[in-house]
């Protein structure tokens, strides 16, 4: 105490010497300003994006302004906006557009002519497998049985569990039996969603009002590798989350669990992993995340929305994998997609917790409302009933022995395939496939080259970036007799091909792809992305003829 007193009087008497010469009001005018000062530093220093990332926006906003650099990216711009919205009118066969609702109603029979036009235009033959990912099955007998389904019952809602119970009963199974498959225990509980996306975003918003609301965090942080998916990060922008990126080790692609340790602070709400992640198709090392969210009290998800229903099937078929359900202790939520290797119609998924006390975070209740109390379980209040049924029937379709033996196919066709890349000493298999999805590079060439060669021969890959590579999502169309030794074949032979010129660019549509990774300005590449999202809802000829086939006319 006595030591304390005398700092003080010693800092008086040095202070007061210091401001001798001064008046009152210069002393009080000084104090203000310094306070200002250290406010103002702190908020540059201090914000939601790093000094660095500031800095580097702040210098391509300026050199946008450049007159003769601006002028090049606006032509760059408005070309590639054409380029997409040409492509778009290529793929949709010149077919006119309605644009106004049709005067009369249409025949049923005029209906069906032109839905069975819409669904014969593209090209890739995805029913004989040339495509990753995307249609996961094609049984015809499941469609019909699915036709059905959707039929007796499109009209139905669980919004109103009064008048549709049976619908809540099929939803409120579908989460059981998922929540058992992940090793649930009694606590477990879930919702069905439409999709990944959702399922992915509910559980954000579930762990960011528990943080709030029962943790006392005013600024809840996610923390998770930068290859889980972009779902994430679209929570976090609807949410206005903070995000941590962690770099995965770029041998295994698997996230770096010493550098997720660094980026937890008092604010992280959730840690996460995926199995797989989409990229690479690797597993991140879920028990070693878990452990991290134990020793930190932080809930720890799990996405697992793609490789979900070939994971919790392995042990039944006898083929090794890394525990990651809720059988690891530290794990509190999944999210697994029943509309992708659960084989039913997309607009379906399901979100699953360890324990209520989270899902009750992603519930929606408004009790003041005029209309009623009015509660709601994820993001839509009409939900369609319909897209239930069909899931749950999917599921009774498959049984436990159809699952187990879809995943066997599956994952034996992914180990044919990887053992078959691995042979061919120009590519590389990036890490260890974990389930489905084998990624592709090369060091002896752009491998955006052989994605172009393998779509003329009308392969579709998935292209990634940072690092480069392609990848095959092995689905069951892959599993048919002769597929993957075709594809291994054409594989082997383009790569002949491009040997022969190994340090050629890269053409074609891949181009785009290869340039947008070389651009710095990350922006230039969100604006030709708005583009391509445009060209999307396109319904008429582009009406700025002044750059047809990209050549300014002007
Ligand atoms: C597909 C996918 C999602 C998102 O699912 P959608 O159904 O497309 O919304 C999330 N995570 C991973 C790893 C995925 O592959
Ligand atoms: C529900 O919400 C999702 C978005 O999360 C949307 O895609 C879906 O079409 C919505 N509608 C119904 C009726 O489920």
């Amino acid at each position: 105490m006595e030591k304390i007193q005398e700092y003080i009087r010693n800092a008086r008497v040095f202070i007061n010497t210091l401001f001798e010469e001064n008046d009152a009001f210069e002393i009080a005018l000084i104090s203000v300003g310094t306070v200002l000062l250290l406010f103002g530093i702190k908020s540059i220093l201090f914000q939601e994006e790093s000094l660095k990332t500031r800095l580097k926006n702040l210098a391509f906003c300026l050199a946008r302004k450049i007159p003769a650099l601006s002028m090049k990216i606006d032509f760059e711009k408005k070309k590639a906006a054409r380029d997409f919205q040409e492509s778009m009118i290529r793929l949709h066969e010149g077919r006119p557009y309605m644009t106004h609702l049709p005067k009369k109603g249409w025949s049923s029979k005029k209906i069906m002519q032109e839905i069975e036009i819409n669904l014969k235009m593209g090209h890739y033959k995805w029913d004989e497998g040339f495509v990753s990912g995307c249609v996961y099955n094609f049984d015809k007998n499941l469609i019909s049985l699915l036709t059905e389904v959707y039929g007796a019952a499109s009209y139905t809602n669980p919004l109103h569990p009064d008048i549709f119970p049976g619908v809540c009963k099929m939803e409120a199974e579908v989460v059981r039996m998922c929540a058992n498959l992940f090793h649930g225990g009694s606590e477990s509980c879930g919702t069905m969603t439409s999709g990944g996306t959702e399922s992915i975003m509910m559980a954000c918003k579930a762990y960011r009002d528990y943080a709030v609301e029962e943790r006392g965090i005013k600024r809840p942080e996610m923390v998770m590798p930068n290859t889980a998916h972009p779902a994430f990060d679209k929570a976090a922008a609807y949410f206005k989350m903070k995000i941590i990126h962690v770099p995965v080790d770029p041998e295994t692609t698997r996230v770096d669990v010493k550098a997720m340790e660094k980026s937890i602070t008092k604010n992280t709400c959730m840690l996460v992993g995926s199995v797989p992640n989409f990229p690479y198709g690797t597993i991140d090392p879920i028990e070693e995340i878990a452990a991290l969210g134990r020793k930190y009290k932080v809930p720890v998800h799990v996405d697992s929305c793609l490789g979900g229903f070939l994971t919790a099937f392995m042990d039944e078929a006898k083929l090794p994998h890394p525990p990651f359900d809720f059988a690891v202790p530290g794990v509190t939520s999944i999210s697994a997609d029943t509309h992708k290797y659960g084989f039913a119609p997309k607009g379906s998924s399901v979100v699953l917790y360890s324990e209520k006390k989270y899902l009750h975070h992603q519930y929606s209740v408004f009790p003041d409302w005029p209309g009623g109390v009015y509660g709601s379980p994820t993001v839509n209040g009409s939900r369609a009933g319909g897209i239930i049924a069909a899931c749950w029937a999917t599921l009774m379709y498959f049984g436990l022995e159809g699952y187990v033996n879809a995943a066997k196919k599956i994952l034996k066709t992914t180990k044919y395939i990887t053992e078959g890349l691995r042979k061919m000493d120009e590519i590389f298999v990036f890490g260890e496939p974990g389930t489905s999805v084998i990624a592709i590079g090369s060091d002896d060439f752009h491998i955006y080259r052989l994605s172009e060669g393998l779509s003329k021969r009308g392969w579709n890959l998935n292209p990634l970036q940072f690092p480069c590579g392609i990848h095959l999502c092995v689905t069951l169309m892959h599993t048919a007799k002769g597929v993957a030794d075709k594809f291994l074949q054409d594989v082997r032979e383009e790569i002949a091909i491009v040997m022969k010129s190994p340090k050629d660019e890269v053409c074609g549509k891949m181009a785009i792809y290869g340039m947008a990774q070389s651009i710095p300005d990350r922006s230039v590449v969100g604006d030709f992305t708005r583009f391509f999202l445009d060209s999307m809802y396109i319904t008429k000829e582009p009406e700025d003829k002044s750059y047809v086939n990209g050549q300014s006319k002007k």
